[in-house]
C-alpha cells in the first residue's frame, strides 16, 4: 500500500511537469486533487486500513499530497506571472508612436544660413556684447552727443554711459579696434529699442551687420556682394533696390529695399535695413589710415529677412513660441 501511495506522488509530479497553460493545470487539478482526484482517493483509503498500519501510511500520504499540493500553487502562480508579462508584450506589428523631436527656432534657422552664404563669400563672424557704452553704439559711429538717436526715450540705458546696443554697428567699431585690414565679417545679435510693439516692431529684435575694409573698395563691391547675397538667400526672382538715404557711419548711405508682393499680389516697397561707405570719422575713432582704406558696411534686419521669404506678416509670431507657427519651418 504504501509503494502504491508513493506511485501516485511520482505520477502526479511527473504529470504537473508536463502541464502547461491554464487549461491543462485545471485538468491536473482535477485528476489528483479534486474529490474524486487520485490524491485525495488515495487518503480516504487511509480508513480501510488496519490501525497498526494506519499511522505510517497517514504520514506519508499526508506528506504526499502536500508535496503535490504546493507543486501545483507553484504551478499556477508562475503561470500567473508569465500571462501577466505577456499582457505587457509589445505588438511590433502596431505603427510606432512618433518621438517629437525639437529644432531650432526659424529665426536661428535663418542666422545659419546667412552666415553660410557669407562664409561662401568670404566672410568672417565677429560677435559683440548686448550690454554696451556708449562710445561704441554712438560716439566712435559718429553719433554726437546732440543726436535725437540717444534720447533716452530712444534707448535702454543701464546706467548714464551704459545701455542695451541698439544696432549691431558696435560690432563694426569693436572689429576694427582689434584688427588691422584687410577686414570682412558679418556679426549677427540682438538689437534693443523701446518701440511700440506692433506687426513690424518688437522692442528686441536680430540684425546682421557687415563690414569690409581694405585699399580700393568701392560702392560698386558693396552693391554686388548685397546683390549676390540677397539672389543667394531668396532666389533669383526677388528684386531689391538701393534708395538714398542718411546714417551719421557712412557716407553715403543707402536703404536697402525689397519688394514685397501681399496675398492679393499688390506690390510695395519693404525696407529691410541701410548701407554705405564707412565715413572717415569712423575711421579716425578707430586708427584707422582714412587716406589709404575705403569700405563700406550694411545692418539688416533679420527677422524681416525671414518675413520676406517665408511670407511671415506679423513680427509677432517669431517671438510668442506657438509650435503651430514654429512647427511649419
Ligand atoms: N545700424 C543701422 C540701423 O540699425 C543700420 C545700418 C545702416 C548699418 C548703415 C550699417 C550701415 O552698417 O552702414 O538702423
Amino acid at each position: 500500500m504504501l509503494t502504491e501511495f508513493e506511485k501516485i506522488g511520482k505520477k502526479a509530479i511527473d504529470a504537473l511537469k508536463n502541464t502547461s497553460g491554464a487549461e491543462e493545470l485545471e485538468q491536473f487539478r482535477i485528476k489528483f486533487l479534486a474529490k474524486k482526484g487520485q490524491i485525495t482517493q488515495m487518503l480516504s483509503q487511509l480508513g480501510k486500513m488496519p490501525p497498526e498500519q494506519r499511522k505510517q501510511a497517514g504520514q506519508l500520504a499526508n506528506k504526499i499530497k502536500s508535496q503535490i499540493t504546493d507543486a501545483f500553487e507553484y504551478a499556477k502562480k508562475s503561470l500567473a506571472s508569465t500571462t501577466k508579462k505577456t499582457d505587457k508584450l509589445i505588438d511590433v506589428t502596431l505603427p510606432g508612436q512618433r518621438i517629437e523631436a525639437g529644432r531650432p527656432h526659424v529665426i536661428t534657422q535663418t542666422i545659419n544660413e546667412l552666415l553660410e552664404i557669407f562664409a561662401r563669400m568670404g566672410f568672417g563672424i565677429a560677435y559683440g556684447p548686448e550690454v554696451e557704452d556708449e562710445q561704441h553704439n554712438f560716439i566712435s559711429l559718429n553719433i554726437p552727443t546732440e543726436h535725437p538717436a540717444r534720447d533716452p526715450a530712444d534707448n535702454f540705458y543701464i546706467d548714464e554711459n551704459t545701455l542695451l546696443r541698439t544696432q549691431t554697428s558696435t560690432i563694426q567699431i569693436r572689429v576694427m579696434e582689434n584688427t588691422a585690414p584687410p577686414i570682412r565679417v558679418v556679426a549677427p545679435g540682438r538689437v534693443y529699442r523701446p518701440d511700440t510693439v506692433d506687426a513690424t516692431h518688437m522692442y528686441m529684435f536680430y540684425q546682421i551687420e557687415a563690414l569690409v575694409v581694405d585699399e580700393n573698395i568701392s560702392m560698386i563691391d558693396m552693391k554686388s556682394t548685397i546683390d549676390q547675397f540677397i539672389h543667394a538667400f531668396f532666389g533669383p526672382e526677388i528684386k531689391w533696390q538701393l534708395r538714398p538715404s542718411f546714417f551719421p557711419f557712412t557716407e553715403p548711405s543707402a536703404e536697402v529695399d525689397l519688394l514685397w508682393t501681399d496675398k492679393d499680389g499688390k506690390s510695395e516697397w519693404m525696407e529691410v535695413g541701410g548701407c554705405g561707405m564707412v565715413d572717415p570719422n569712423v575711421f579716425d575713432a578707430v586708427g584707422i589710415d582714412k587716406e589709404k582704406y575705403t569700405g563700406w558696411a550694411f545692418g539688416f534686419g533679420i527677422e524681416r529677412l525671414a518675413m520676406r521669404k517665408y511670407g511671415i506678416t506679423d513680427i509677432r509670431l517669431l517671438f510668442e513660441n506657438d509650435l503651430r507657427f514654429l512647427n511649419q519651418f
